[in-house]
């Protein structure tokens, strides 16, 4: 695999900064040194379009200002913060991290690249990132932005998910970095990624990098970056047994090493293949959450289909009023409408959680 030419890396990285220069974008995170501002940024920017990140970004801010306020919070507040985003593990991490700055680090992000990739929940990516826009170290930011860009202009066939393809994109990338202004250049690099070089649309005929883009030359800018064969996603049907009393619901918290960790649920059993509610109550599951006490069924809500990056799941909420001396086997609790939906829950349950034509 050729690396480019002295010329071509200049040529990039001075096209890039000049587009930039001609394209501000100026967010609360534009330009920031403090390391936990940036840390949050791009965690939250890994989840989502800057658009739908920011007003999290804000909120995270307001609600723990300094990487010490967040320590000292909830693992349950932060997931309230978090809740909607998706990969929950990322929050939790979060706050394991701010917890380990605290207390190890007397309340200081460590200031170099391998210090930062202790922490957990921090991966090579938010390393770059936080040492280059606050310490102005020399380390290249390999976001999929970053990937994309690389793959077609230097015409790169290797798929991105593999360990090969990953350490020839992060030689190319180590490669353009401008050492001098590594904060400029890897800010201009995600800006022209998510703006310019996108997936669908990229806007090859105004790019002031077409003339040099090798995949522009070729035609092929639509078919890179290549990633290896999809892997087929597991299909996963849950169904949630809604119980309602007097306006209270039973609700419990997820546990095991399973999406949505720590979050809350209704009582859940999870089945192969769809299930009918004749077969759903005489599950042994089903027994062993209502020990056989009366429940007046009400209404099935779903299948609602909801899409992980890895899993399809279908969702049922079969909904049940329940009378006064109802009780609950294992982990849940009653607890009102209200404060239920003061936790937090998978985003389609918060949905639901939320949905008018409740009974
Ligand atoms: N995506 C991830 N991090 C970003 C940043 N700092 N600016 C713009 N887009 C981003």
């Amino acid at each position: 695999m050729n690396l480019p030419s002295a010329d071509t890396i200049v040529f990039f990285r001075e096209a890039l900064l000049r587009w930039q220069e001609a394209h501000p974008r100026p967010m609360p995170w534009t330009g920031e040194r403090d390391p936990y501002r940036i840390w949050l940024s791009e965690v939250i920017l890994q989840q989502t379009r800057v658009e739908q990140g920011l007003p999290y970004f804000q909120r995270f801010v307001e609600h723990f200002p300094t990487v010490e306020a967040l320590a000292a919070a909830s693992e349950d507040a932060v997931l309230k913060l978090w809740e909607g985003l998706g990969y929950y593990s990322r929050a939790r991490h979060l706050l394991q991290a701010a917890r380990t700055v605290v207390r190890e680090y007397g309340g200081r992000f460590p200031n170099s690249y391998e210090g930062l990739l202790r922490l957990k929940g921090i991966g090579p990516y938010t390393a770059a990132a936080i040492a280059s826009f606050a310490f102005d170290l020399p380390h290249a930011v390999l976001d999929g932005n970053a990937l994309r860009l690389l793959a077609r202009f230097c015409s790169v066939e290797l798929p991105i998910d593999t360990t090969t393809g990953r350490k020839h994109f992060q030689q190319l990338a180590d490669t353009f970095l401008d050492p001098e202004n590594p904060a400029a250049y890897n800010q201009a690099l995600m800006n022209f990624g998510a703006t310019w070089c996108t997936p669908q649309n990229p806007r090859c005929t105004d790019c002031p990098l077409a003339k040099e883009c090798k995949a522009f030359g070729s035609g092929t800018v639509l078919q890179l970056p290549r990633k290896s064969k999809a892997v087929p996603k597991r299909v996963r049907h849950f169904h949630y047994l809604v119980f309602h009393h007097d306006g209270a619901l039973w609700i419990g918290k997820r546990t095991d090493q399973d999406i949505w960790k720590h979050l809350y649920q209704f009582p859940l059993i999870e089945s192969d293949a769809p299930l009918q509610r004749s077969t759903l109550q005489t599950l042994p599951a089903f027994r062993e959450i209502t020990g056989g006490q009366a429940a007046r069924f009400l209404q099935q809500v779903g299948p609602l289909k909801h899409v992980l990056s890895h899993q399809l799941l279908l969702l049922n909420f079969w909904e049940w009023e329940v009378g006064e001396g109802f009780a609950l086997q294992g982990p849940y609790r009653k607890l009102s409408l209200e404060r239920a939906r003061a936790l937090a829950f998978p985003r389609p349950l918060q949905r639901f959680l939320q949905w008018e034509g409740r009974p």
